[in-house]
């Protein structure tokens, strides 16, 4: 793996790799009071983020500051992006200042693809942080682990992903992801929130969720992207809450294993209850902890693995 930019690009084998990968690096630091590893002593991770983030920006740092890496966060705002310098010009910067890999997240889908053209000759990796509506790969790679950890697998597996698959780098990763380590996805949204050509994706769409969700070993909730909807919300919050807001009523339609999935932030009430957020059906927590390690790993494949050297 020389870039991670999308998910719609692992094969089930480098996927596997990466969560396996994460699971040993979980159990080996399980229950220590100092939870350092040496293997990326002397590499420099540099996070680039122009659009707002708690979980994966975090956790990106965390996982580099574990594994010894010199991590450095740098703001859109805080950078000379706002005297007008251009997306290559600052690539070009980072990796001459001597950052090892990149992480990017901006508003423009693709822009991790063309950083990593721009900085291939120099070595310097890139890890797609969330572009656009695009792609968010590490977030599916972190919902993988884990459903692999309470479903004890995927394969064969009936994964329902809810509400705005319109705006929606998350949907897109999973819903790649997933079918790649063998579940089966079901889109399920209001018809003005399912983007063209999702039933071109290998899934099947529909906007019924209360039908579905007997048939779910998993089901996760978008959330809703009001900052990319300019010409207002629609459906309403309120419809969209009836509709196809995770309620206490709905999850107990669910089968007795069946695990609740949302990546943050959560619309407490609209997107999903309460009650059901804070439930021990619900993997929220979970999902962010996962986060941690799969980056941890991510961050190994890229500058520590045998792969490394390719
Ligand atoms: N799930 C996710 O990407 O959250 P952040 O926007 O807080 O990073």
């Amino acid at each position: 793996m020389r870039h991670l930019l999308t998910a719609e690009e692992l094969d089930p084998e480098t996927a596997s790799a990466v969560l396996d990968t994460a699971d040993m690096l979980k159990s080996t630091l399980l229950g220590r009071e100092v939870r350092k590893l040496p293997t990326l002593r002397g590499r420099t991770v540099i996070t680039m983020f122009y659009e707002n983030s708690t979980r994966t920006r975090v956790s990106f740092e965390v996982a580099g500051k574990w594994m010894s890496a010199d991590v450095v966060n740098v703001s859109a705002s805080g950078s000379s992006t706002g005297k007008g310098e251009s997306l290559r010009d600052t690539a070009r910067t980072l990796s001459a200042a001597g950052a090892d890999c990149v992480i990017l997240r901006h508003q423009a889908s693709g822009a991790p693809q063309r950083i990593a053209e721009w900085l291939d000759p120099t070595g310097t990796r890139v890890v797609n942080a969330g572009d656009g509506m695009h792609e968010h790969p590490t977030q599916a790679l972190l919902d993988a682990a884990t459903l692999r950890e309470r479903l004890g697998g995927l394969a064969g597996r009936r994964i329902g992903i809810v509400g705005d698959l319109l705006h929606s780098r998350v949907a897109r990763s999973n819903t790649h992801l997933l079918r790649t380590l063998g579940a089966e996805v079901v889109l399920i949204a209001p018809p003005t929130l399912v983007p063209e050509g999702a039933r071109n994706w290998g899934v099947e769409v529909t906007h019924d969720l209360d039908s579905q969700l007997p048939g779910l070993d998993a089901v996760m909730a978008l959330r809703v992207q009001a900052e990319r909807m300019h010409g207002g919300f629609f459906p309403t919050e309120r419809e969209y809450s009836v509709g196809y807001g995770l309620n206490a009523a709905r999850t107990a339609k669910l089968p007795e294993h069946a695990v609740v999935l949302h990546p943050g932030p959560m619309m407490r009430g609209t997107e999903i209850a309460p009650r059901v957020a804070d439930s021990a059906r619900a993997a929220v927590e979970q999902q962010v902890r996962n986060g941690v390690h799969v980056r941890m790993a991510v961050l190994y494949h890229l500058l520590a693995g045998e792969e490394n050297t390719a």
